[in-house]
């Protein structure tokens, strides 16, 4: 018998039974018939390898791979600590953000809360909360693609459980101005959880964007930001995500329902020794904005109005849909996604890779479109 036809739909929860069937997103073995050489430029990581120091730091790590790791990540958070301020006691990580994300959920919401996301925007923001049996109320994002801030705040009546902001926000690379940031923080119900996450941070503050975590000093009610080594740090492969609370119980409602050894031995170690080596990940940040701002310079030279991005890609509207520019793109080996949902159907979202894929990407829209 197939045992995948056995028909055990019955067991799932009911609002794990309403998600969309799982799909992870396309890599190269997804695509049989493409030609190569590929060119991942779909899931924002950084076309550059780890650091050298990284490199030595996850081999010297991998000697003691038959223990546990720290289940507190105590010199990771130390070393975070010491760069941002935030007391140890209020600093979680994750297996990449998009885990403390998907904790939220068991963490924050429940049934008859409900939570205020950017849309379009990081997609397990949603899931999280219809996990949780949470309603989601997403607000359009403005016309560069930056969080709404007013349209967010007035679906603040009555108090949501958890508003969540991103900036620069993915997959439209806006970044929120200190202004609406600061409305944002001010404006948020103090009986909110405000989740800013900040997974292109590093970028964002390159580009002049505001400082997050001082701005959220006015702020009474309390507060989570997220960040992670997958973008800046060249590390998406070992997924390591932090979170950084106002206070001690934001940060232990994640500790409570998180794996007790949930970011693994390697990773901690790379993380330490990634922070350790900050001019190899700001040669590899700078180099990125400088290939992100000739990216977008021969978009706009093929005739295409690209969105403002802050970030390690790029949104841009096609005159076809995004769909058939995805496909054609990838039977030439060139991944990128579609941005998706209207208004967006004719928007792809283009990772920054090396000064090569940008000359391939271009070349390749330019004979398409
Ligand atoms: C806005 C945003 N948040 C969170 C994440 C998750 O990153 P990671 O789980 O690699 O830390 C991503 C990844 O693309 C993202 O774009």
């Amino acid at each position: 018998m197939d045992q995948s036809r056995s028909g055990a739909a019955g067991v799932l929860r009911r609002a794990v039974a309403a998600l969309p069937p799982y799909r992870g997103p396309q890599i190269e073995e997804d695509l049989p018939g493409a030609a190569g050489p590929f060119r991942r430029m779909s899931l924002n990581e950084s076309p550059d390898p780890p650091s050298p120091k990284v490199i030595a730091a996850v081999q010297a790590a991998v000697a003691g791979a038959n223990r546990y790791p720290d289940p507190q990540a105590r010199a990771l958070a130390a070393a975070i600590s010491d760069r941002t301020g935030v007391p140890v006691s209020r600093i979680v990580f994750g297996n990449g953000s998009h885990e403390l994300i998907m904790l939220s959920g068991p963490a924050f919401m429940e049934a008859g809360t409900r939570i205020v996301v950017p849309n379009p925007s990081f997609q397990p923001y949603q899931s999280a909360a219809k996990i949780a049996g949470a309603e989601v109320v997403a607000v359009p994002v403005d016309a560069d693609g930056a969080n709404d801030v007013d349209a967010m705040l007035a679906a603040c009546a009555p108090a949501p459980r958890m508003v969540i902001a991103a900036t620069p926000n993915n997959p439209t690379g806006a970044l929120l101005t200190q202004s609406a940031l600061d409305r944002l923080i001010a404006g948020v119900p103090e009986a909110t959880l405000l989740v800013i996450d900040e997974a292109y941070y590093e970028f964002g503050r390159l580009a002049g964007g505001p400082d997050v975590l001082r701005a959220l000093k006015t702020r009474k009610g309390p507060w989570l930001v997220l960040r992670t080594f997958s973008k800046a740090y060249n590390l998406a492969g070992l997924r390591v995500g932090y979170g950084l609370a106002s206070h001690d119980e934001v940060a232990e409602g994640i500790q409570r329902v998180r794996g007790v050894f949930n970011v693994n031995r390697l990773a901690q170690a790379a993380a330490l020794a990634a922070l350790g080596d900050e001019p190899y990940a700001q040669a590899s940040q700078k180099r990125t904005a400088a290939e992100r701002d000739r990216l977008v310079a021969g978009l706009k030279a093929i005739g295409l109005a690209p969105l403002p991005s802050a970030a390690n890609f790029v949104a841009v509207r096609t005159p076809k849909p995004a769909a058939e520019v995805v496909g054609s793109l990838a039977r030439r080996g060139i991944m990128i996604v579609p941005v998706g949902g209207p208004p967006y159907d004719y928007h792809i979202r283009i990772t920054v890779g090396s000064a090569e894929d940008t000359d391939a990407v271009l070349a390749t829209l330019k004979a398409l479109l």
